[in-house]
């Protein structure tokens, strides 16, 4: 049974919070079982479906790890926030709304079927993948070297190290994703491609082949929770109106097609990628009682195990736990 009714109207150290967690992450860890890593991308399939991790840090800085956080692993659709992001900043939000729309699609993430419909005119949003590459072709820079630097730069401020791409799971999606290519021609179609198409596919599958871990993911999802702002530093690193558009699409899209499900039942901002990893984003509550992170957090998960939907089995399930147990929710 998962220890848990809590009452927090007590003090709230670190040693309780983290006796929780870790028995929350013992109990889901059963759950890796019911799910399967991603095969799609070939080397993804080496993952250890039986792992699940999670960071949380606060705005004050304490930080809550458990269960299998040591691993690094991609960052896979995940990175489409940051993409997302550095496009918006680069080439104001109105010209990348132009392109890509905020339209939830209830369809899979690689689904070409909106496209060929022509519904919207447009990719739905910038975190199905047609969006995403979309998003991609906007970046500034005559390289994928060129193109990515801004968001190494961005994780570099928050991080304190610069990541690295691993060679061998963007060597393994480049190889073999005759999908995004697709996509990709699609997309020259109808206008939509800025860059040329191999420059704007290998950009795509370096950026999600950045490798990350929980803590990573945390930080990252920290500084969203935190209006753009670093907490530790007090500097403003991303704009609001860009970030509160980014949560906005996590909210609405960051789990594809489990997005309403996610939004009802954990209810933060959060956002999947095929090899186990979510980074999760829960901003201040306005309460009188006393909670747990109540001036926000990020959270960072990876289980490589995965359900039908592509979105870490035991990691939903583990997050949907600590958003009720401490009312992360923000509805
Ligand atoms: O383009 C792809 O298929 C992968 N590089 C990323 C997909 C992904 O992470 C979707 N996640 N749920």
């Amino acid at each position: 049974m998962v220890q848990g009714t809590a009452n927090w109207n007590t003090e709230i150290t670190k040693e309780w919070l983290q006796s929780y967690v870790d028995d929350w992450v013992q109990f889901y860890k059963k759950e890796t079982k019911e799910g399967k890593v991603a095969s799609y991308i070939p080397v993804l399939k080496k993952a250890d479906p039986n792992l699940l991790g999670i960071t949380i840090i606060g705005k004050d800085g304490m930080m809550i790890q458990s269960g299998d956080v040591g691993t690094p692993f991609t960052i896979q659709s995940i990175s489409k926030i940051f993409s997302f992001i550095v496009a918006c900043m680069e080439r104001g939000v109105s010209y990348v709304l132009d392109r890509v729309d905020v339209e939830p699609t209830g369809e899979a993430f690689n689904s070409i079927m909106h496209l060929e419909m022509r519904k919207l005119k447009k990719p739905f949003n910038p975190f199905i993948n047609a969006g995403a590459i979309t998003v991609t072709s906007l970046l500034n820079g005559k390289s994928s070297e060129e193109k990515l630097e801004p968001i190494f730069q961005l994780f570099t401020k928050i991080l304190g190290y610069r990541s690295r791409i691993n060679e061998d799971v963007y060597v393994s999606e480049r190889e073999t994703s005759v999908r995004n290519r697709a996509i990709g021609y699609y997309l020259i179609e109808l206008g939509y491609l800025e860059s040329a198409l191999d420059l704007t596919l290998d950009t795509y599958f370096k950026q999600c082949s950045i490798e990350v871990t929980t803590e990573d993911l945390a930080k990252l999802g920290l500084v969203l929770a935190n209006d753009g702002i670093d907490p530790q530093t007090a500097e403003e690193i991303i704009p609001r109106n860009v970030v509160r558009l980014a949560k906005a699409l996590m909210l609405t899209c960051g789990m594809y097609d489990a997005s309403g499900k996610f939004a009802a039942y954990v209810g933060i901002p959060a956002k999947s990628g095929v090899s186990g990893g979510i980074i999760a984003t829960a901003p201040p509550r306005v309460r009188k009682e006393t909670l747990p992170f109540i001036e926000g957090c990020g959270i960072g998960v990876y289980g490589p195990a995965l359900d039908d939907k592509g979105n870490s089995i035991a990691g939903i399930k583990l997050l949907k736990h600590i958003a009720t147990k401490w009312d992360l929710s923000v509805f």
